[in-house]
């Protein structure tokens, strides 16, 4: 039986910490399926052991610097969680694409958010789901979350900010889906 669930593909660059927690909340929740995950570096062994004890059936492609539709077929959308390169306009114009920003756009567009937001004495840090348009991080805001910030050090606001993405970003990705 043809399953109605939706399809996502997912794009990384790093640890791809995010997209493991997605998947094993997702593998709990079954919300929709995963057709793949393409990075354009290697994938990390603890995403590929999760896929593997888990018996998920996800194809995946690394170390790819061109982001071919090939590698989407049929799917409703593509998360960029922590991809670093640029999505080409093919991709753009053909497939819905969402994107992680670790900034509370429209402010800190672009690389080094935390360190500029320190500089800037902010008050508040966080991430901003965003659709992917062609202006970097400029498209329509989706969601946001945010928090304090209570030190003024980079280490720290870098894990606090993985801590709230970590709890947030799936339960963020499931209402934008239904
Ligand atoms: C996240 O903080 C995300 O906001 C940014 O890149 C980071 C990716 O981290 N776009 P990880 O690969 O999920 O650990």
């Amino acid at each position: 039986m043809k399953s109605n669930k939706k399809k996502l593909s997912f794009l990384i660059s790093g640890r791809g910490s995010n997209l493991l927690e997605i998947l094993v909340r997702n593998t709990k929740l079954n919300y929709f399926e995963t057709y793949s995950i393409v990075s354009n570096n290697l994938i990390s062994k603890e995403i590929k052991k999760f896929i593997k004890n888990n018996n998920l059936n996800i194809k995946l492609y690394e170390n790819k610097s061109n982001l071919r539709l090939s590698y989407f077929k049929n799917i409703n959308l593509i998360f960029s969680v922590g991809y670093m390169k640029f999505i080409n306009t093919k991709l753009i114009n053909n497939i819905k694409i969402i994107n992680l920003h670790p900034s509370l756009l429209p402010k800190y567009k672009g690389l080094l958010t935390h360190k500029r937001m320190l500089i800037n004495n902010e008050k508040l840090y966080g991430f901003t789901i965003h659709e992917v348009s062609e202006n970097l991080d400029g498209g329509k805001i989706i969601s946001q979350k945010s928090n304090k910030i209570k030190l003024s050090d980079e280490i720290y606001l870098s894990s606090m900010h993985k801590n709230l993405e970590h709890n947030f970003v799936y339960k963020e990705l499931i209402k934008y889906l239904n």
